[in-house]
Protein backbone atom coordinates (compact mmCIF):
# COMPACT_ATOMS: atom_id res chain seq x y z
CA UNK A 1 0.00 0.00 0.00
CA UNK A 2 1.45 3.91 -0.76
CA UNK A 3 2.16 5.47 2.20
CA UNK A 4 0.61 9.04 1.13
CA UNK A 5 -2.24 9.93 -0.96
CA UNK A 6 -1.22 9.13 -4.15
CA UNK A 7 -2.83 10.23 -7.76
CA UNK A 8 -6.06 7.62 -8.25
CA UNK A 9 -7.39 8.49 -11.53
CA UNK A 10 -9.72 5.68 -11.80
CA UNK A 11 -11.42 7.03 -8.92
CA UNK A 12 -13.19 9.72 -11.69
CA UNK A 13 -14.01 6.27 -14.05
CA UNK A 14 -15.83 4.55 -11.78
CA UNK A 15 -18.94 4.39 -13.23
CA UNK A 16 -20.83 5.09 -16.23
CA UNK A 17 -22.36 8.56 -14.69
CA UNK A 18 -19.38 9.87 -13.75
CA UNK A 19 -17.60 9.06 -16.65
CA UNK A 20 -20.49 10.98 -18.43
CA UNK A 21 -20.16 13.82 -15.97
CA UNK A 22 -16.47 14.07 -16.65
CA UNK A 23 -16.52 13.88 -20.46
CA UNK A 24 -14.72 16.60 -22.06
CA UNK A 25 -15.37 16.06 -25.82
CA UNK A 26 -18.90 15.54 -27.29
CA UNK A 27 -19.99 14.86 -30.58
CA UNK A 28 -23.53 15.81 -31.32
CA UNK A 29 -25.45 15.69 -34.77
CA UNK A 30 -25.13 19.70 -34.96
CA UNK A 31 -21.79 18.61 -36.10
CA UNK A 32 -22.56 16.52 -39.08
CA UNK A 33 -21.88 17.13 -42.63
CA UNK A 34 -22.95 13.88 -44.89
CA UNK A 35 -21.60 13.78 -48.75
CA UNK A 36 -23.67 13.17 -51.13
CA UNK A 37 -23.29 12.32 -54.98
CA UNK A 38 -26.44 13.55 -57.52
CA UNK A 39 -26.43 11.96 -60.98
CA UNK A 40 -28.79 12.38 -64.60
CA UNK A 41 -31.06 10.49 -64.56
CA UNK A 42 -35.12 9.47 -62.30
CA UNK A 43 -35.81 6.94 -59.60
CA UNK A 44 -32.17 6.31 -59.38
CA UNK A 45 -30.31 5.21 -56.85
CA UNK A 46 -27.06 3.34 -57.72
CA UNK A 47 -25.17 1.87 -54.75
CA UNK A 48 -21.31 2.76 -54.67
CA UNK A 49 -19.37 -0.52 -54.48
CA UNK A 50 -16.30 0.48 -52.93
CA UNK A 51 -18.41 2.60 -50.06
CA UNK A 52 -20.86 0.40 -48.84
CA UNK A 53 -24.46 2.34 -48.11
CA UNK A 54 -23.61 4.93 -50.08
CA UNK A 55 -25.60 5.69 -53.77
CA UNK A 56 -25.18 7.46 -56.67
CA UNK A 57 -29.03 9.72 -56.78
CA UNK A 58 -30.85 11.13 -59.37
CA UNK A 59 -31.92 14.64 -58.01
CA UNK A 60 -35.40 13.51 -57.34
CA UNK A 61 -33.64 10.61 -55.19
CA UNK A 62 -31.12 12.76 -53.40
CA UNK A 63 -34.13 15.39 -52.49
CA UNK A 64 -36.04 12.13 -50.40
CA UNK A 65 -32.44 11.34 -49.22
CA UNK A 66 -31.72 15.05 -48.01
CA UNK A 67 -35.42 14.60 -46.33
CA UNK A 68 -34.29 11.97 -43.99
CA UNK A 69 -31.02 12.91 -43.28
CA UNK A 70 -32.50 16.35 -42.33
CA UNK A 71 -35.11 14.22 -39.94
CA UNK A 72 -31.93 12.48 -38.19
CA UNK A 73 -31.05 15.45 -37.12
CA UNK A 74 -28.07 16.12 -39.67
CA UNK A 75 -28.15 20.11 -40.49
CA UNK A 76 -25.97 19.56 -43.62
CA UNK A 77 -25.08 18.04 -46.65
CA UNK A 78 -21.77 18.28 -49.37
CA UNK A 79 -23.01 17.93 -53.07
CA UNK A 80 -20.75 16.38 -55.85
CA UNK A 81 -22.48 15.83 -59.22
CA UNK A 82 -21.66 13.48 -62.36
CA UNK A 83 -22.41 15.13 -65.14
CA UNK A 84 -23.81 13.30 -68.24
CA UNK A 85 -20.98 14.61 -70.25
CA UNK A 86 -17.45 15.81 -69.53
CA UNK A 87 -15.41 17.75 -71.41
CA UNK A 88 -11.80 19.35 -71.52
CA UNK A 89 -12.87 22.80 -69.95
CA UNK A 90 -15.52 21.12 -67.61
CA UNK A 91 -18.56 23.21 -69.14
CA UNK A 92 -20.91 20.56 -66.58
CA UNK A 93 -19.39 22.51 -63.73
CA UNK A 94 -21.00 25.83 -63.97
CA UNK A 95 -23.86 25.16 -66.62
CA UNK A 96 -27.20 26.74 -65.15
CA UNK A 97 -28.86 23.73 -65.26
CA UNK A 98 -26.07 21.34 -64.70
CA UNK A 99 -26.10 18.32 -62.11
CA UNK A 100 -25.32 20.40 -59.19
CA UNK A 101 -27.26 22.89 -60.02
CA UNK A 102 -30.30 20.86 -60.30
CA UNK A 103 -29.77 19.23 -57.21
CA UNK A 104 -29.30 22.11 -54.80
CA UNK A 105 -32.40 23.61 -55.97
CA UNK A 106 -34.27 20.15 -55.52
CA UNK A 107 -32.83 19.80 -52.27
CA UNK A 108 -33.99 23.26 -51.01
CA UNK A 109 -37.38 23.13 -52.56
CA UNK A 110 -37.67 19.75 -50.28
CA UNK A 111 -35.69 20.67 -47.61
CA UNK A 112 -35.57 24.45 -47.29
CA UNK A 113 -33.84 24.41 -43.64
CA UNK A 114 -30.92 21.85 -44.82
CA UNK A 115 -27.65 23.88 -45.05
CA UNK A 116 -26.70 22.57 -48.64
CA UNK A 117 -22.93 23.17 -49.04
CA UNK A 118 -21.20 22.64 -52.42
CA UNK A 119 -18.43 20.93 -53.65
CA UNK A 120 -16.35 23.50 -56.45
CA UNK A 121 -14.02 21.51 -58.23
CA UNK A 122 -13.37 20.40 -61.98
CA UNK A 123 -12.58 17.44 -61.77
CA UNK A 124 -15.85 15.50 -61.97
CA UNK A 125 -16.64 17.63 -65.04
CA UNK A 126 -13.21 17.08 -67.21
CA UNK A 127 -12.77 14.45 -69.73
CA UNK A 128 -8.95 14.32 -68.43
CA UNK A 129 -10.10 13.82 -64.71
CA UNK A 130 -7.54 16.87 -63.54
CA UNK A 131 -9.12 19.52 -60.95
CA UNK A 132 -8.77 22.36 -63.93
CA UNK A 133 -7.58 23.34 -67.20
CA UNK A 134 -4.63 20.87 -68.71
CA UNK A 135 -2.04 22.87 -70.65
CA UNK A 136 1.93 22.25 -71.16
CA UNK A 137 3.89 23.79 -69.02
CA UNK A 138 7.25 25.78 -70.38
CA UNK A 139 8.85 22.04 -69.78
CA UNK A 140 6.86 20.43 -72.11
CA UNK A 141 5.27 18.52 -69.11
CA UNK A 142 1.17 18.64 -69.13
CA UNK A 143 -0.35 20.55 -65.70
CA UNK A 144 -3.19 22.08 -65.04
CA UNK A 145 -3.18 26.09 -65.90
CA UNK A 146 -3.78 27.59 -62.52
CA UNK A 147 -4.66 31.15 -63.76
CA UNK A 148 -7.15 29.99 -66.41
CA UNK A 149 -8.59 27.57 -64.02
CA UNK A 150 -9.90 30.27 -61.09
CA UNK A 151 -11.75 31.48 -63.95
CA UNK A 152 -14.13 28.51 -64.19
CA UNK A 153 -14.36 27.64 -60.31
CA UNK A 154 -15.33 31.77 -59.79
CA UNK A 155 -17.80 30.49 -62.72
CA UNK A 156 -18.97 27.58 -60.61
CA UNK A 157 -19.53 29.14 -57.24
CA UNK A 158 -21.55 31.57 -58.79
CA UNK A 159 -23.90 29.51 -60.58
CA UNK A 160 -24.11 27.21 -56.97
CA UNK A 161 -24.58 30.40 -55.13
CA UNK A 162 -27.62 31.26 -57.76
CA UNK A 163 -29.20 27.89 -57.40
CA UNK A 164 -29.43 28.50 -53.81
CA UNK A 165 -26.42 26.96 -52.21
CA UNK A 166 -25.64 27.95 -48.29
CA UNK A 167 -22.19 27.85 -48.23
CA UNK A 168 -19.33 26.70 -51.66
CA UNK A 169 -16.36 24.81 -50.75
CA UNK A 170 -13.40 24.71 -53.17
CA UNK A 171 -12.05 21.60 -53.60
CA UNK A 172 -9.11 22.05 -56.31
CA UNK A 173 -6.27 23.76 -54.16
CA UNK A 174 -5.27 26.22 -56.90
CA UNK A 175 -3.49 29.01 -56.17
CA UNK A 176 -5.59 32.26 -55.30
CA UNK A 177 -8.94 30.64 -56.22
CA UNK A 178 -10.79 31.51 -52.66
CA UNK A 179 -10.08 35.49 -53.57
CA UNK A 180 -11.00 35.00 -56.98
CA UNK A 181 -14.42 33.13 -55.55
CA UNK A 182 -14.83 35.95 -52.93
CA UNK A 183 -14.82 38.74 -56.15
CA UNK A 184 -17.24 36.74 -58.58
CA UNK A 185 -19.34 35.95 -55.62
CA UNK A 186 -19.75 39.60 -54.04
CA UNK A 187 -19.92 40.93 -58.12
CA UNK A 188 -22.80 38.94 -58.50
CA UNK A 189 -24.76 39.48 -55.45
CA UNK A 190 -23.82 36.97 -52.97
CA UNK A 191 -21.74 38.62 -50.71
CA UNK A 192 -23.29 36.66 -47.60
CA UNK A 193 -22.52 32.99 -49.57
CA UNK A 194 -19.91 31.69 -47.32
CA UNK A 195 -17.06 30.25 -48.28
CA UNK A 196 -15.87 26.81 -46.79
CA UNK A 197 -11.93 26.16 -48.38
CA UNK A 198 -10.35 22.69 -48.87
CA UNK A 199 -7.51 24.89 -47.21
CA UNK A 200 -5.11 21.88 -46.62
CA UNK A 201 -5.75 19.04 -48.98
CA UNK A 202 -3.42 16.75 -49.35
CA UNK A 203 -2.56 14.42 -52.01
CA UNK A 204 -4.13 11.47 -50.54
CA UNK A 205 -3.89 7.50 -50.77
CA UNK A 206 -7.46 7.83 -49.15
CA UNK A 207 -9.30 9.48 -52.38
CA UNK A 208 -9.82 6.15 -54.09
CA UNK A 209 -13.17 4.86 -53.53
CA UNK A 210 -14.51 8.72 -54.25
CA UNK A 211 -12.48 8.80 -57.38
CA UNK A 212 -15.16 5.90 -58.21
CA UNK A 213 -18.09 7.45 -56.63
CA UNK A 214 -17.45 10.24 -58.34
CA UNK A 215 -16.38 9.00 -61.63
CA UNK A 216 -13.14 11.36 -61.60
CA UNK A 217 -9.93 9.42 -61.28
CA UNK A 218 -7.24 11.77 -63.41
CA UNK A 219 -6.33 9.86 -66.78
CA UNK A 220 -3.23 10.38 -66.72
CA UNK A 221 -0.52 11.35 -63.98
CA UNK A 222 -1.83 12.75 -60.36
CA UNK A 223 -2.57 15.77 -58.13
CA UNK A 224 0.33 15.83 -57.00
CA UNK A 225 1.36 19.50 -58.38
CA UNK A 226 -1.50 20.84 -56.65
CA UNK A 227 -2.54 18.75 -53.91
CA UNK A 228 0.10 18.89 -50.96
CA UNK A 229 2.51 16.55 -49.73
CA UNK A 230 1.70 14.49 -47.12
CA UNK A 231 5.25 15.18 -45.15
CA UNK A 232 4.31 19.21 -44.90
CA UNK A 233 2.35 20.30 -41.81
CA UNK A 234 4.14 24.37 -41.93
CA UNK A 235 2.86 24.59 -45.23
CA UNK A 236 -0.32 23.49 -44.52
CA UNK A 237 -0.14 26.62 -42.02
CA UNK A 238 1.14 28.61 -45.10
CA UNK A 239 -1.72 27.33 -47.72
CA UNK A 240 -4.59 28.33 -44.46
CA UNK A 241 -3.08 31.07 -43.62
CA UNK A 242 -3.42 32.62 -47.60
CA UNK A 243 -6.88 31.23 -47.60
CA UNK A 244 -7.59 33.07 -44.30
CA UNK A 245 -6.77 36.12 -45.90
CA UNK A 246 -8.32 35.56 -49.06
CA UNK A 247 -11.29 35.78 -47.28
CA UNK A 248 -12.29 31.91 -46.23
CA UNK A 249 -14.72 31.74 -43.64
CA UNK A 250 -14.49 28.17 -42.50
CA UNK A 251 -11.24 26.28 -43.23
CA UNK A 252 -10.60 22.55 -43.54
CA UNK A 253 -7.67 19.71 -42.90
CA UNK A 254 -8.46 16.63 -45.45
CA UNK A 255 -7.87 14.12 -45.21
CA UNK A 256 -9.01 13.13 -41.52
CA UNK A 257 -7.18 10.53 -39.71
CA UNK A 258 -3.59 10.98 -40.16
CA UNK A 259 -3.94 15.04 -40.28
CA UNK A 260 -5.36 15.45 -36.95
CA UNK A 261 -2.09 17.52 -35.63
CA UNK A 262 -2.80 19.74 -38.53
CA UNK A 263 -6.13 20.39 -37.52
CA UNK A 264 -5.02 21.26 -33.68
CA UNK A 265 -2.74 23.43 -35.11
CA UNK A 266 -5.36 24.96 -37.45
CA UNK A 267 -7.77 25.23 -34.99
CA UNK A 268 -5.02 26.94 -32.35
CA UNK A 269 -3.56 29.30 -34.68
CA UNK A 270 -6.77 30.28 -36.91
CA UNK A 271 -9.24 30.35 -34.17
CA UNK A 272 -11.80 29.48 -37.04
CA UNK A 273 -14.28 27.77 -37.65
CA UNK A 274 -12.30 24.71 -38.71
CA UNK A 275 -13.93 21.07 -40.73
CA UNK A 276 -12.51 17.76 -40.89
CA UNK A 277 -13.20 15.50 -43.97
CA UNK A 278 -13.44 11.98 -43.21
CA UNK A 279 -12.82 10.53 -46.38
CA UNK A 280 -13.87 8.38 -48.68
CA UNK A 281 -10.72 6.03 -48.08
CA UNK A 282 -11.21 6.03 -44.20
CA UNK A 283 -14.73 5.06 -44.41
CA UNK A 284 -14.23 1.61 -46.70
CA UNK A 285 -11.42 0.85 -44.79
CA UNK A 286 -13.44 0.92 -41.36
CA UNK A 287 -16.07 -0.77 -43.49
CA UNK A 288 -14.19 -3.74 -44.99
CA UNK A 289 -12.97 -4.58 -41.58
CA UNK A 290 -16.45 -4.43 -39.90
CA UNK A 291 -18.01 -6.33 -42.79
CA UNK A 292 -15.11 -9.19 -41.75
CA UNK A 293 -16.24 -9.26 -38.16
CA UNK A 294 -12.91 -7.34 -37.38
CA UNK A 295 -13.82 -4.41 -35.87
CA UNK A 296 -16.99 -3.41 -33.98
CA UNK A 297 -18.25 -0.34 -36.67
CA UNK A 298 -20.18 1.37 -33.90
CA UNK A 299 -17.33 1.65 -31.57
CA UNK A 300 -14.56 2.61 -33.70
CA UNK A 301 -16.75 5.33 -35.56
CA UNK A 302 -17.59 7.08 -32.16
CA UNK A 303 -14.30 6.47 -31.45
CA UNK A 304 -13.16 9.06 -34.50
CA UNK A 305 -15.75 11.16 -34.53
CA UNK A 306 -14.62 12.29 -30.46
CA UNK A 307 -11.21 11.85 -31.92
CA UNK A 308 -12.09 14.72 -34.12
CA UNK A 309 -13.69 16.91 -32.18
CA UNK A 310 -10.93 16.66 -29.53
CA UNK A 311 -8.68 17.52 -32.31
CA UNK A 312 -10.00 20.64 -32.52
CA UNK A 313 -12.56 20.23 -35.85
CA UNK A 314 -16.11 21.80 -34.71
CA UNK A 315 -17.63 20.53 -38.32
CA UNK A 316 -17.13 16.96 -39.28
CA UNK A 317 -17.97 15.65 -42.74
CA UNK A 318 -18.11 12.40 -42.55
CA UNK A 319 -20.15 9.25 -45.25
CA UNK A 320 -21.48 7.75 -41.25
CA UNK A 321 -23.08 11.47 -40.52
CA UNK A 322 -26.70 9.23 -41.09
CA UNK A 323 -25.44 6.49 -38.63
CA UNK A 324 -23.24 8.72 -36.02
CA UNK A 325 -27.17 10.79 -35.82
CA UNK A 326 -29.22 7.61 -35.49
CA UNK A 327 -26.78 6.29 -32.77
CA UNK A 328 -26.48 9.80 -30.67
CA UNK A 329 -30.68 9.40 -30.47
CA UNK A 330 -30.87 6.14 -29.38
C1 LIG B 1 -12.53 16.83 -55.77
C2 LIG B 1 -12.64 16.11 -54.48
C3 LIG B 1 -12.06 14.89 -54.07
C4 LIG B 1 -12.57 14.61 -52.80
C5 LIG B 1 -13.40 15.67 -52.46
N1 LIG B 1 -13.42 16.59 -53.49
C6 LIG B 1 -11.19 13.95 -54.81
C7 LIG B 1 -9.83 14.33 -55.17
O1 LIG B 1 -9.33 15.41 -54.83
O2 LIG B 1 -9.22 13.52 -55.86
C8 LIG B 1 -12.28 13.38 -51.98
C9 LIG B 1 -13.32 13.00 -50.99
C10 LIG B 1 -13.22 11.63 -50.43
O3 LIG B 1 -12.26 10.88 -50.69
O4 LIG B 1 -14.14 11.26 -49.69
N2 LIG B 1 -11.36 17.49 -56.02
Amino acid sequence: MPQFPVARPRRLRATPALRRLLRETRVSADNLVMPLFARPGKGVRRPIASMPGNFQFSVDELAKEAREIHKLGVPAILLFGIPDKKDEKASGAHAKHGIVQTAVRAVKDAVPEMVVVTDVCNCEYTSHGHCGIVRKRRDGALDVDNDATLELLARSAVSHAGAGADIVAPSDMMDGRVAAIRRALDQAGFEQTPIMSYAAKFASGFYGPFRDAAESPPQFGDRRTYQMDCANGDEAMREVALDVAEGADIVMVKPALAYLDLVRRVKERFGLPTAVYNVSGEFSMVKAAARNGWLDERAVVMELMTAFRRAGADIIITYWAKDVARWLGE
